[in-house]
């Protein structure tokens, strides 16, 4: 939920650092700060700022050494105290943190005897452990320390008199990069690829100590390991806007290519001998979960059940031996997914991920993975990912079931259309970006549609807006309908049509305001809606992909009027890597 990063060669730390801060700061960004070891009085140095890391700009530190953090605030405001890096009291070792420390509060009260706390945050304790033991060896230090700690983390330490960066991981990302005379480190590639392309992953409760010319990894027990380097497969220029005015439009007009590319995939070989499936995910990949419900149950007739992970991980469920577990995430970093997986993994299920983000710890703790092929996604309103995700379940029914989906082939093309919708959607949302509610339904396969779409709205507009099952309308949300709380029906003519027309017919009864996202063709809709976008005719098991693109575009149209960040909506993050 944070993004730290560290560097050590024989550049100029700061602005490298800086650099590497702004690709991670779709990670969290309430409030910044670098720390240099000062190359003239050699001491450790820092600037803070609340707010973004453009703050950070122009107040150069000189030295070759150092960390940088961009916060995504869970213990204390977003305030300069807060911010880390933070110091022990000689003033002599830095740290950066990205996790949550659960036992912060006990160790406080030990630790208050005899250090002075500069601020609320659970990090800052590992600060003063680390200075407690340090007897002039720093990765031993930190590995006594952190036997200390119960929770997650990725931390990296700089010591005024070492010329080294320690690193230790336990359940939040850390990645290494291998330079020339240089090594960093970050919570993810991004921060990394523009000045090498050679990686090392750390597991948890791996350590590692970085030099200009070397660096070592060690196991849990302090013995030294070899890491296998992996070489990245993508370059800066996927993550610039590409002349967008945000990167969210710019991935919402990438989809058809990602449904190509995910079409063209190597399914991995599962074999369907298991009892059920249970799907487990956050946010809009749970909603890919839904639908994926809808897809394998219907085309390969394998009961699945589906669980937000924040659920399933308390649940105790009843999952074992003979079933077959799949956690969906774009980050594959999500606390939650990660210790749903773990606890599916404990109870003797075969376990499967569908990962956007290669090599990340969901991806590499499964059984097997499927990478889904969306590219690096910066937004945090997650558009191409979902796509992605919905392409490989209807691969995965179709691998399941020996049984081809037709029109699947087509879709790319399909798509192609819809996203052209820009237009439609930016007419229909000048009339709509001021209203305070907005309820979305839809029927069947396209319910998990109307909670994505309700999704997409709230987290970049800011509005309240309520995802439903059209059929439950009656059940209690029809009291909200006024001329004030417009309704997005999701309404392609399927099975469920009728029934979709019955319920715009309620809301018309009660001078509800009606967007429809309709099928070509379909002329009758226009006697229920004020609004339609239609989409392009295909299959009823695939209108989900069809249906959310103009979902997303409208959601991005009334944000982007509302002069809402969309890419980096308030309160949000990325990848939300603390529970
Ligand atoms: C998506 O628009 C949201 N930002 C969020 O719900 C996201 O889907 C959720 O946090 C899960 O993330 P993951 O796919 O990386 O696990």
């Amino acid at each position: 939920m944070c993004g730290i990063i560290g560097y050590i060669g024989s550049k100029e730390a700061y602005n490298i650092l800086l650099q590497g801060l702004k690709r991670l700061e779709y990670r969290g960004y309430d409030s910044a700060g670098i720390g240099i070891t000062d190359s003239k009085t050699g001491k450790i140095v820092l600037n803070k700022a609340v707010g973004r890391v453009e703050k950070l700009k122009g107040k150069e530190i000189k030295g070759t050494i150092g960390l940088g953090h961009t916060r995504w605030a869970t213990h204390g405001k977003p305030t300069l105290e807060n911010a880390h890096p933070h110091l022990d009291c000689s003033g002599k070792i830095a740290i950066v943190h990205n996790g949550i420390i659960e036992n912060y509060l006990e160790l406080k009260d030990r630790l208050k005897k005899k250090h002075t706390f500069s601020s609320e945050t659970d990090s800052e304790v590992i600060a003063h452990l680390i200075s407690e033991n340090y007897k002039g060896d720093l990765r031993k230090a930190v590995m006594e320390s952190i036997n200390d700690l119960y929770g997650t983390y990725a931390l990296c330490i700089i010591h005024q008199d070492k010329k080294e960066i320690v690193v230790a991981r336990n359940g939040s990302p850390i990645v290494i990069g291998l330079g020339e005379k240089e090594n960093l480190v970050a919570s993810d590639v991004s921060a990394l690829v523009e000045h090498t392309k050679r990686v090392i992953y750390l597991d948890d409760l791996e350590m590692a100590v970085l030099k200009q010319d070397s660096v070592e990894i060690f196991d849990k027990d302090g013995k030294k390991i070899e890491k296998n380097i992996v070489t990245i497969d993508w370059d800066l220029t996927q993550a610039e806007k590409a002349g967008f005015k945000h990167f969210m439009v710019k991935e919402i007009h990438e989809q058809p290519d990602i449904i190509r590319n995910t079409l063209n995939l190597e399914m991995p070989k599962i074999k369907n001998d298991f009892k059920r499936i249970f799907i487990v995910a956050c946010g809009t990949a749970w909603h890919a979960g839904l639908v994926g419900k809808y897809i394998l149950e219907k085309h390969a007739r394998i009961p699945v059940t589906v669980d937000v992970a924040s659920e399933f991980r308390y649940m105790d469920p009843i999952i074992g031996k003979g079933d077959l577990f799949i956690a969906i995430s774009q980050s594959g970093e999500t606390a939650d997914t990660l210790a749903a997986l773990r606890l599916a993994k404990k109870k003797g299920a075969k376990t499967l991920g569908i990962i956007n983000v290669m090599n990340s710890t969901i991806a590499r703790e499964c059984d097997d993975v499927i990478y889904t092929r969306a590219g690096i996604e910066i937004g945090v309103a997650s558009t191409k990912a979902y796509i992605s995700q919905l392409i490989v379940l209807y691969m995965l029914a179709e691998s399941l079931s020996g049984k081809e989906i037709n029109g699947l082939k087509d879709l790319a093309a399909k798509a192609l259309k819809t996203v052209d919708l820009k237009v439609k959607a930016q007419e229909i949302a000048k009339k709509y970006f001021r209203v305070y509610n907005f309820l979305f339904i839809g029927r069947n396969i396209n319910y998990p549609t109307a909670l994505e779409g309700a999704l997409k709205l709230k987290e970049i507009s800011y509005i309240h807006a309520e995802g439903y099952s059209a059929g439950e309308m009656k059940h209690g949300p029809i009291a909200l309908v006024t001329d004030q709380v417009p309704t997005v029906a999701i309404a392609p003519k399927d099975s469920v049509y009728s029934k979709m027309v019955s319920n715009m017919q309620e809301i018309k009864a009660r001078n509800g305001r009606i967007i429809a996202i309709a099928t070509e063709g379909d002329k009758d809709i226009a006697r229920y809606a004020d609004d339609i976008i239609y989409i392009p005719k295909t299959e009823e098991i695939l209108t989900p992909v069809l249906a959310v693109i103009p979902l997303q575009l409208l959601a991005y149209s009334i944000a982007d009027m509302r002069d809402c960040d969309v890419d980096k909506p308030r309160n949000l993050a990325k990848s939300v890597t603390v529970e």
